[in-house]
């Protein structure tokens, strides 16, 4: 049994991820042997917003199985432009193919659509500030592959912490594993998350935010750079504000380990010096080709193994609305509102769609 849809990095069990990461490697030692596996399927590349690395690595990915992509990368050349909502697009396309892959600048977009997905298979390619599992994959193959472990490690996340999707899924992947440490490097305005904060700290997991990297820099088995993200901005003054704080250089790499990796999920704008790219520690370009890998695994086996839905948390009843402006609740006006209560604290509810909390 496999998964059906693949919204949130928590929808897989460990047992799950580690399939993938066998048959990714599997496919890198013996791509020949993959070649037809999905030939005959059809996937769709539903992309509301730009993307270099998740949609053609999709794209990519489906080619090497044998199977064979239709989609769009800007949602003016579909009728999204002509008023159609999400649950219609959905519907329809979901008739067209067999899997479906949806990045979205809302939050929560990709669990709207999967209710939506009743025999096709959905993966989350991005909603919004929220999520990026399929990047996450990327991510822990990197680290399978470079370090050979995922269990006792120290990992520094630095930049936009509050709109980093990829840091977000990534916080609750490495939550699953033994002995990590965390450094949240970031400035005061963009710090990671509270509810991913509490989260961690009820798992027991240690973990320390600062504003300045270079001292965080010795500590670090990986240090995971991102972008200041311009597009989550409400306004151009804050966003100049917050850009170009921090800068990774060779000369502040020298106080690393030797054997740290640096990570980036890409694209990048200036906060790695492109001295940093010949360093044998800098892995963002094997990263980025090892997303194509893990992504062919989950396409694989999401088409190829019969398929369980991610069952829904237990609802809570209430009439709330949630007041995030970037949760897809708010945008697509037929959506019912749902909320359900956090397990180990009972008086939060939280929005299903976005993941935003509220106090009772
Ligand atoms: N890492 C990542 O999601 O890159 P793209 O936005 O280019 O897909």
């Amino acid at each position: 049994m496999f998964i059906r849809h693949l919204v949130d990095f928590n929808d897989l069990s460990l047992a799950e991820w580690d399939i993938l990461f066998d048959t990714a490697r599997d496919i890198m030692e013996n791509p020949s042997k993959y070649m037809k596996s999905c030939e005959g399927r059809i996937m769709a590349t539903l992309f509301f917003e730009p993307s270099t690395r998740t949609m053609f690595s999709f794209q990519s990915a489906m080619l090497r199985l044998g199977g064979q992509i239709i989609g769009f990368s800007e949602p003016k050349n579909s009728s999204v432009s002509k008023g159609e909502v999400l649950k219609d697009t959905i519907k329809v396309i979901s008739g067209y193919a067999d899997i479906i892959t949806i990045r979205h600048p809302l939050e929560g977009a990709a669990f709207a659509a999967a209710q939506e997905c009743k025999d096709t298979a959905l993966i989350n390619a991005g909603d919004g500030g929220h999520l990026h599992p399929t990047q996450t994959l990327t991510d822990l193959t990197t680290i399978r592959m470079e370090k050979g472990r995922t269990d006792d490690l120290t990992i520094g996340m630095c930049g936009d912490l509050i709109n980093g999707r990829t840091v977000h899924s990534l916080i609750k992947a490495m939550s699953h594993f033994k002995n990590i440490k965390f450094y949240f490097i970031s400035p005061a305005n963009l710090k990671v998350p509270q509810r991913l904060l509490s989260m961690l700290a009820h798992k027991g997991y240690k973990y320390t935010e600062t504003e300045n990297l270079e001292e965080a820099i010795p500590h670090l088995d990986i240090l995971y750079m991102t972008r200041i993200q311009r597009e989550r901005f409400t306004s151009e003054e804050e966003y100049n504000r917050s850009k170009g704080v921090y800068v990774l250089n060779r000369e502040k790499l020298a106080s690393a380990k030797p054997d740290m990796l640096v990570m980036h999920p890409l694209p990048r704008v200036d906060e790695i010096s492109h001295d940093v790219d010949d360093d044998e520690r800098a892995v963002y370009f094997k990263q980025a080709r090892y997303g194509m890998y893990i992504r062919m695994a989950l396409i694989y086996h999401m088409l190829n193994s019969p398929t369980e839905n991610v069952p829904l948390p237990k609802l809570t009843d209430t009439d709330a609305h949630c007041d995030n402006p970037r949760c897809i609740t708010n945008h697509e006006h037929y959506l019912k509102p749902m909320f359900a209560r956090v397990k180990s604290h009972p008086d939060i509810r939280y929005c299903v769609y976005c993941e935003k909390q509220y106090k009772n």
